[in-house]
């Protein structure tokens, strides 16, 4: 499948999600749940679980709600990311964020029960239960105080103060890092991979994890508003550490192609059809969005 293709059918199966709950009194909430899930967005994170678990033998169709289930995940993170408390912003994949639409309470509720569907989308998928609590463990692993909302407090915290890169990079490795080495993961659990399989994913996740961030802190000071569908900027302005802070752009892009490379290599020997994965990682290292 190409990644089109995937993001169609992930697209699809997103868009069959809450629709129990539109004709009822909570109908507000479900409706701001969908406004953010279906804004559209690159889905990086649900095609990477799609792949994993094709790659290691499994099937596509049986993985979907797993892989419905990290977006809603990541949407999550990104409403709660994008409130006044957090950064602030009112632009998120081309559209007004969820709290200049719904209100703040109604934003924070609708990233609460994103979270929860998640698990419940796991636990409700059609495989089997040592693999349904397998792919729930790896996201929550990733996503708590360990990992995504771990890094998010420490992103606060340096807020206006000099950071070392190794400081920067425990931030980046738990805020944006651990949610993708859990996609690569749960890929790989979905279709019940081997030990040396779930190894190799999670460090090629690591990988493309930190060229990920790297990129996006670069994006927000090279891109537009209008190619990228959030605010440029943002960044300078709540007086965040980034790598185009510490670094700026050369060193930034050569950083990314470094890891770009070690993404690739660690693949090798653990699967045998990487070529999509490969060129996954090279388009992520030239995204404009
Ligand atoms: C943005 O993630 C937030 C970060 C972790 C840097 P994406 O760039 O994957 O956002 P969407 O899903 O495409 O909107
Ligand atoms: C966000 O990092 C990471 C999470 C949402 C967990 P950023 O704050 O840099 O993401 P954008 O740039 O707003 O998408
Ligand atoms: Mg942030
Ligand atoms: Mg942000
Ligand atoms: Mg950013």
């Amino acid at each position: 499948m190409t990644g089109e293709e995937y993001k169609e059918r992930i697209d699809a199966a997103l868009a069959e999600s809450f629709l129990s709950a539109l004709d009822l009194p909570l109908a507000g909430l479900a409706d701001s749940m969908r406004y953010s899930l279906l804004a559209g967005g690159k889905r990086i994170r649900p095609i990477l679980v799609l792949e994993f678990c094709r790659i290691c033998g499994g099937s596509v169709d049986e993985a979907m709600p797993i892989a419905c289930a990290i977006e809603m995940l990541h949407t999550y993170s990104l409403i709660h990311d994008d409130l006044p408390c957090m950064d602030n912003d009112t632009l998120r994949r081309g559209r007004p964020t969820n709290h200049i639409v719904y209100g703040e309470c109604t934003a924070t509720l609708a990233g609460d029960a994103l979270q929860a569907e998640a698990f419940g989308t796991i636990l409700r998928a059609s495989l089997s239960a040592e693999r349904r609590a397998n792919c729930a463990a790896c996201l929550a692993d990733a996503v708590g105080l360990d990992g995504m909302c771990g890094g998010q407090y420490l992103d606060m915290l340096g807020e206006g103060k000099q950071l070392t890169e190794e400081q920067l990079d425990n931030i980046n490795s738990r805020k944006t890092g651990a949610l993708l080495i859990a996609a690569c993961r749960m890929g790989v659990a979905a279709a019940g991979g081997s030990e040396k399989q779930m190894e190799a994913a999670a460090r090629y996740g690591a990988a493309i994890g930190a060229a990920f961030q790297i990129r996006d802190d670069m994006l927000d000071v090279i891109s537009t508003e209008a190619e990228l569908g959030k605010p440029i900027g943002s960044d300078a302005q709540e007086k965040k550490n980034t790598y185009m802070a510490l670094y700026g752009e050369e060193r930034c892009a050569a950083m990314v192609n470094k890891l770009t490379r070690q993404a690739k290599d660690v693949l090798r020997g653990a699967f045998a059809d990487t070529a999509f994965l490969d060129q996954l990682a090279e388009s992520m290292a030239v995204r404009k969005s």
